[in-house]
């Protein structure tokens, strides 16, 4: 790894292309779509783009169930836009990385029939052990057509790969050597806690306290000491980063606290930080996940929202978004930015009958571009989720307004360049979190309910709400609720 890599402070906007945009009128989005609207994430400032899976998917989870993994569905169009893309996002000055699912492939990937010894079978009739999905039941469902029982970590569309054969292993690293061909700066791998499994698969024991990050289902009765996070796990990771090569930027989804992540950073360059993702928005809360990934020494990736869990508004308050822009903005380490935060866009309606059987359509809404266009200016067609709108206004709407959600994630990631230094937490009123950067700035939040005193600070570089403190002014003595603010020591 080299000693200043360009993800250090980076800004990586993900996309869930089918929710960004629609260009063929189909209702779903799709990569000429991403391309259309590229310069809105060049714009924001933004380093990088991270895609959520294109590949061909029959979409049982929303294409985190590949059928082919150097395939680009249909749906989002073909290989030729891929690459359109990744040369369209690096003329902007944008880096791209993409999704890559190693755990499982989906039942309809060709490998499953052609190849089961790449799959987890039972070797009874029935659930080898007691393991049980992600997503709710028991991790094993019998395969009509061979009548076997084979393992799957998430839903039964997701058969799980057998890392423990040389055969998966070379066949990944040819995928990710396939895109890094192709441009591709990094990858965002899925779920690689779920990677390596107990070889002899034993029955996990029953849990003896919560879970350290919240779990759906019955996941969190167990203590998934078996079914996830295998000790030999750096072997498979080994082989993705052989693949990848040393230059590409590996981000780890591995959904463990930090303070289980050592063998998976002997591999991959940063871990998203899930404590901070699931902190109630306390200041002793979310100062002590701070300080938990703030452990890994810059190997951290800060993340506030994605694709898998409530929106902003939904989950911090509507009131506090704009806390939490300036809160992920400002913290040492590469940050990732889902799309539609930056309007504080909230969770939807959803859809019934549901797309997701995990009752995620709420957070995949599509963007909302222009209110005067239809659905928001996101297709022409009928949009595979409804296009609802965001309570702060579209793009455009916001692009007139200087003191939107959406200028303010401009002016803090413009600001973020000028920031040195390690995070110093500075103690101050309770319910006010304050922490400095470097030896020149101060960052301040109020996540209480009730206005609260401000540290002391040097003049304001930007105020969450600028139509309450300009830029330059004296910092306040009091922050009302939801307020920050951004200033000079
Ligand atoms: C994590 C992904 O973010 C999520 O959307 C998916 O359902 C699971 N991994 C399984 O691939």
């Amino acid at each position: 790894m080299s000693l200043d890599p360009w993800w250090r402070d980076a800004v990586v906007y993900q996309i869930y292309p089918r929710s960004f945009q629609d260009a063929d009128g189909d209702g779903e989005g799709d990569l000429r779509g991403v391309v259309q609207r590229l310069d809105h994430v060049a714009r924001l400032g933004a380093d990088a783009i991270w895609l959520s899976p294109f590949y061909a998917s029959p979409m049982a989870d929303g294409g985190y169930d590949v059928a082919g993994y150097t395939e680009v569905d249909p749906r989002f169009g073909t290989l030729a836009d891929a690459d359109a893309l990744i040369e369209a996002a690096h003329a902007r000055g944008l880096r791209v990385l993409l999704d890559v699912v190693p755990c499982h492939t989906s039942i309809e990937h060709p490998w499953f029939t052609q190849h089961p010894e790449r799959y987890v079978w039972s070797d009874r009739d029935g659930p080898q052990n007691n393991w049980r999905a992600s997503f709710g039941g028991r991790a094993w469902s019998r395969d009509e057509r061979s009548g076997r029982w084979y393992l799957h970590s998430f839903y039964p569309e997701q058969p799980d790969l057998n890392w423990r054969e040389e055969d998966v292993r070379s066949a990944m690293a040819d995928v990710l050597e396939f895109w890094i061909d192709r441009g591709v700066d990094g990858f965002r791998l899925d779920a690689i806690d779920h990677l390596m499994k107990d070889p002899d698969l034993r029955d996990d024991p029953p849990a003896s306290a919560p879970p350290a990050l919240p779990e759906m289902g019955e996941c969190a009765t167990l203590d998934m000491r078996h079914s996830r996070n295998a000790p030999d796990i750096g072997e498979a990771l080994a082989v993705l980063r052989a693949g990848a090569g040393a230059d590409a930027l590996l981000v780890g989804e591995v959904y463990l606290p930090a303070d289980r992540l050592a063998p998976y950073l002997e591999h991959v360059d940063v871990a998203f930080a899930f404590e901070l993702l699931h902190a109630p928005w306390e200041a002793a809360a979310v100062r002590a996940a701070i300080a938990s990934a703030l452990s890994l020494q810059g190997r951290a990736a800060w993340v506030l929202s994605n694709h898998d869990f409530p929106r902003l508004p939904d989950r911090v308050g509507a009131a506090n978004v704009r806390a939490a822009a300036l809160l992920a903005l400002t913290l040492p380490g590469p940050v990732f930015v889902y799309q539609g935060d930056e309007l504080a866009m909230a969770d939807g309606p959803g859809r019934e009958p549901p797309h997701d059987r995990a009752g995620r359509d709420r957070h995949r809404h599509p963007m909302r571009w222009d209110d005067d266009a239809a659905h928001g200016g996101f297709t022409t067609g009928d949009p595979w989720l409804p296009a609802v709108q965001v309570a702060g206004g579209s793009v455009a709407a916001q692009e007139r307004d200087a003191d939107s959600v959406l200028a303010l994630y401009r002016d803090l990631i413009g600001l973020r360049g000028g920031l040195r230094g390690g995070l110093r937490f500075v103690d101050t009123a309770d319910g006010v979190l304050a922490y400095r950067r470097g030896d020149e700035h101060l960052v301040a939040l109020n996540l209480d309910d009730r206005p609260r005193p401000a540290p002391a600070a040097g003049a304001i570089m930007r105020f969450t709400h600028a139509g309450r403190c300009a830029s330059g002014s004296p910092a306040p003595l009091e922050l009302g609720p939801g307020e920050g603010f951004f200033a000079r020591i």
